[in-house]
């Protein structure tokens, strides 16, 4: 039978100062610094999740900075586990700095990620099933579905383009001709001549 785990129980801190030897030309921290700091939180929080197994990074949906950190800035970077497939984990990143004396907080950027647990065999291994119980857990569950749509609204979106492209980052899901090909079919679900021709054009 499937594990099951609470959300609550993978949430993963991580406390950064932000050194000037990690500051860039412009006098604030560099991007890719954050990047670095974002993707280990995730890979902490994911393989927490994952019963310590082999995890690793998959995708970055989306990376937005909102406010400039400055050299001896404390940032806060805090992970949860979003929503979880077989194998697959979104992992939701929000970072915060902190003035240690006020204890104010300001966002400084966010993450949407997508970690896989993997066998020695390097293929996707099943994790525990998630177990929500706050409004937040909730929240965030629901927006990960929405990125998970998005995604293959992209492909689709793409696929209008040029179906005969290849997008190895979607090899996962099924191919965009195929994907077109069922959007156009629901579509006209009702329209049998119209559905054989499609399928005619599209094999
Ligand atoms: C990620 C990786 C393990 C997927 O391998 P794979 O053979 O395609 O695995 P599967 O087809 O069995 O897919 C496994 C899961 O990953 C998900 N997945 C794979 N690639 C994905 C991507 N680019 N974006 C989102 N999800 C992805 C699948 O949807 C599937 O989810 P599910 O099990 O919850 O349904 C493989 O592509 C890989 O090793 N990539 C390199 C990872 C890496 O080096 N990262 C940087 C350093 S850690």
């Amino acid at each position: 039978m499937r594990k099951v785990k609470k959300a609550v129980l993978s949430i993963c801190e991580s406390r950064k100062i932000a050194m000037p030897d990690e500051i860039n030309p412009h006098g604030t921290l560099f991007g890719g610094v954050m990047m670095s700091w974002i993707d280990k939180v995730g890979y902490m929080c994911a393989q927490n999740y994952a019963e310590w197994k082999k995890t690793v990074t998959a995708n970055i949906d989306q990376i937005s900075f909102y406010n400039p950190v400055y050299s001896g800035d404390h940032v806060v970077l805090k992970a949860y586990v979003a929503h979880v497939g077989k194998s697959s984990m979104q992992i939701d990143v929000h970072v915060t700095k902190e003035d240690p004396i006020l204890k104010n907080k300001i966002l400084v950027a966010d993450a949407y990620m997508t970690f896989v647990s993997v066998n020695q065999a390097g293929k996707g291994r099943l994790v525990p099933e998630l177990i929500l119980e706050t409004d937040a857990d909730f929240e965030r569950n629901a927006k990960a579905q929405v990125r998970i749509q998005m995604r293959k609204e992209l492909i689709l979106k793409l696929a209008a383009i040029n179906p005969k492209s290849k997008y190895p980052q979607f090899k996962n899901v099924d191919s965009p001709i195929k994907l077109l090909k069922m959007d156009i079919i629901k579509k006209l679900k009702h329209h049998t001549r119209i559905e054989k021709i499609i399928n005619y054009v599209l094999n």
